[in-house]
């Protein structure tokens, strides 16, 4: 190894000897004098990683935390998406794969400390930056500031969350030994001292006076001019590769004193749908971790592992670039928990300066190729509405946004009828700008386009007068960075035909996941024969376990052979978007745990572009090997990490 004979030199002086250890069960706090954490009296630092519990099924936990601890950590970091526990105003989950107490229990049971990101605004490429989407009711709101409404919902949700975090922290016997404020908040436009100010009083008030509160911002004096605020121990994020020196430097100019801490240290990086997959390379994480530790920094490992974006809850950047279902980041764990080598590279380096604890790793999960499954369709969206659409439509001159429909995630059906006879093709078109974000066109029940925010705002339709138009629209993600998180969904702005705006519309707030889950979907109309576009349609089939194998079942990836994109289900859990023509996922994780060995496993599709069905059978398949980095058929250029700094 090439850092084998590396002094090591603390910077935080270890001199402990004559202490007198602390009498309360347990303190965690800042020494400024040395430099360091102190816990319990004595100087300390950690090597945390980042773990997402949204992003892992809950049955995984205590497996993911395990290879964690194994790997010498001593901490991991966390953060707490808003939106994911209050999906209605005042409508609270914390159950099952939401259940944080029993996430925290474990992490504290495997042995490692606990660094909490609560928010409210968490970033962390998840719709929203985890804040929930219900808060643009307020068309106007200006979110992350001291808007009125927005700090009352804070201070709701947080009077809520945070008296459930007390009895975790560290003072009172759980694992928590710090608690970040907000997020990254000076690479924000807005630059309210008196919105972190306010946070800072809310959390204290929670959590009393003795926890740690801190920050994290890039490691530029730019982002530290609005981020950093007296009271809250400023800390940085950089990833390998740089000047660590510099890098601290930065840190060192908003606070003189104490431990220097690297929140986010990036062992990967993240993917956006048509964008090569991201990778970094081991050696360059090792080397710069090596960096860090040398110099007594701490440091959390951004991602460690980085799991699955299930469902609907992935983020997106601007311009508009949603980000795939796998969170896999190249992190030292895969996105199914496996170990890496990068792995063990990590651990090489933690290696030389803290003990690894001993006894045997948990193996990577086994992964079972199950029979691939025959698909038949169902009904199309628009035959289906019926079903889709309990309350029917709401009638309006104008579009209807998503949150003025009160819907937040998935699909919201438009429907108009063709105003004048449009025999020679007319441009449909979101002059605005405004499909949030994907809309799947059929005029009398026949496919004739999409329109995809900022990327196809025309199509030309056919038809005659008093045709019926069906646009269903996808809301794929919301941004979560930047000044784009209002990102309101649905038809935002008027589409035109020709140069009229198209008015008259029945907006269908969609309930698609509730409609798999019941099973209430049926055989649809014979099949349309049709080009390479269809209409947005459902399809299922099913698979049982084989029997005689006792290990299984087992976890495993879908992909989707000559499938256009859609959303998929196995028996009723919605494990996220597939989109093979764009890329660079081609196979969905499928945990184990929403398998069924008792009773045949239902596969449900929405496809929305068209199925490889006209030609005969169509099938989606199993395999062992997870697919991340393939470009699709209209793959777009290379992908540089440059483009987002
Ligand atoms: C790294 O940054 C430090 C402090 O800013 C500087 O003194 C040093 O020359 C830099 N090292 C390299 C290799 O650029
Ligand atoms: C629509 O049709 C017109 C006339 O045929 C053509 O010039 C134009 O390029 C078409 N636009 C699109 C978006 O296909
Ligand atoms: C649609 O157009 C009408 C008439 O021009 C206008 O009053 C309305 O505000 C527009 N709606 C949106 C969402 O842009
Ligand atoms: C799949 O659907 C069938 C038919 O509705 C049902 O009998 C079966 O229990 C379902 N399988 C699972 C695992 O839910």
């Amino acid at each position: 190894m090439a850092f084998s004979s590396v002094r090591i030199v603390l910077v935080c002086s270890l001199a402990l000897t004559t202490q007198i250890t602390c009498t309360s069960p347990g303190t965690f706090s800042i020494d400024y004098k040395n430099d360091c954490f102190l816990k319990d009296g004595e100087s300390f630092r950690y090597i945390s990683g980042s773990i997402h519990y949204s992003r892992i099924p809950q049955i995984y936990w205590k497996d993911r935390l395990l290879k964690m601890y194994m790997a010498g950590l001593n901490a991991i970091q966390t953060y707490i998406p808003w939106n994911y526990h209050e999906p209605v105003p005042d409508q609270y989950d914390f159950s099952g794969d939401r259940d944080l107490g029993n996430f925290l229990h474990l992490a504290q049971e495997v042995g490692l400390l606990v660094i909490l990101r609560p928010g409210p605004y968490i970033c962390a490429e998840w719709d929203m930056g985890g804040l929930p989407a219900w808060l643009l009711k307020k068309k106007d709101i200006v979110l992350r500031t001291s808007d009125t409404d927005y700090i009352a919902a804070v201070d709701k949700w947080m009077g809520k969350l945070l008296p459930m975090i007390k009895p975790f922290l560290y003072q009172n016997g759980g694992p928590i030994i710090t608690v970040q404020v907000e997020n990254e908040y000076g690479s924000y436009f807005a630059c309210d001292y008196n919105y972190l100010r306010h946070l800072t009083q809310l959390f204290r008030s929670h959590l009393g006076p003795e926890v740690v509160l801190f920050t994290t911002d890039g490691a530029g004096l730019g982002y530290l001019r609005c981020g950093a605020l007296q009271g809250l121990y400023a800390t940085v994020d950089f990833g390998p590769g740089g000047n660590v020196s510099a890098s601290f430097a930065a840190q060192r100019y908003v606070e003189p004193h104490g431990p220097l801490v690297n929140s986010e240290f990036y062992t990967g990086w993240l993917d956006h749908w048509g964008e090569r997959h991201s990778t970094v390379s081991s050696a360059i994480v090792a080397k710069s971790l090596n960096e860090i530790l040398a110099v007594g920094a701490n440091v959390n490992l951004y991602m460690f592992i980085g799991g699955t974006n299930f469902g609907y809850w992935n983020g997106a950047n601007s311009p508009y670039a949603p980000q795939p279902t796998s969170y896999d980041y190249d992190a030292p764990l895969s996105e199914a928990g496996d170990l890496t080598d990068k792995y063990f590279s990590i651990r090489d380096v933690i290696r030389m300066y803290n003990k690894i604890p001993e006894g045997p790793l948990p193996p990577s999960t086994p992964k079972y190729a199950y029979a691939s499954v025959k698909m038949t369709k169902l009904q199309t969206v628009s035959e289906a509405v019926d079903v889709l659409s309990h309350s029917g439509p709401v009638k309006s001159t104008f579009p209807l946004s998503f949150s003025e429909m009160d819907q937040y995630f998935g699909f919201i059906l438009y429907r108009t009828k063709l105003p004048v006879d449009c025999s020679k093709p007319v441009p449909l078109s979101s002059p605005l700008n405004g499909v949030h974000d994907r809309a799947y066109v059929s005029i009398n029940g026949v496919a004739s386009g999409i329109l995809e925010r900022d990327k196809s705002i025309t199509i030309n339709i056919t038809g005659t007068a008093g045709s019926q138009v069906d646009i269903l629209v996808e809301n794929m993600g919301r941004v979560n960075y930047g000044k784009g998180i209002n990102d309101f969904k649905g038809l935002v702005s008027n589409l035109t035909l020709g140069s009229e705006v198209l008015r008259n519309w029945l907006v269908y707030s969609l309930s698609v996941d509730e409609a798999v889950s019941k099973g209430l979907l049926r055989a649809g109309a014979s099949q349309v024969p049709s080009s390479q576009l269809s209409t947005p349609a459902f399809y299922t089939g099913s698979f049982s376990i084989p029997s005689g194998i006792p290990q299984l079942p087992q976890d495993t990836y879908i992909q989707f052979p000559d499938w256009g994109k859609g959303q998929l289900w196995i028996n009723g859990f919605n494990l996220g978007r597939y989109w093979p023509s764009r890329g660079p996922q081609l196979t969905l994780y499928v945990p184990v745990h929403v398998l069924s060995t008792s009773a045949p496993n239902n596969v449900t599709v929405l496809e929305l572009e068209g199925a490889p069905c006209s030609q005969g059978a169509c099938t989606v398949e199993f395999t062992c090997t997870p697919v991340l980095n393939a470009m699709g058929t209209d793959g777009r250029p290379l992908f540089n990490k440059e483009d987002l700094s």
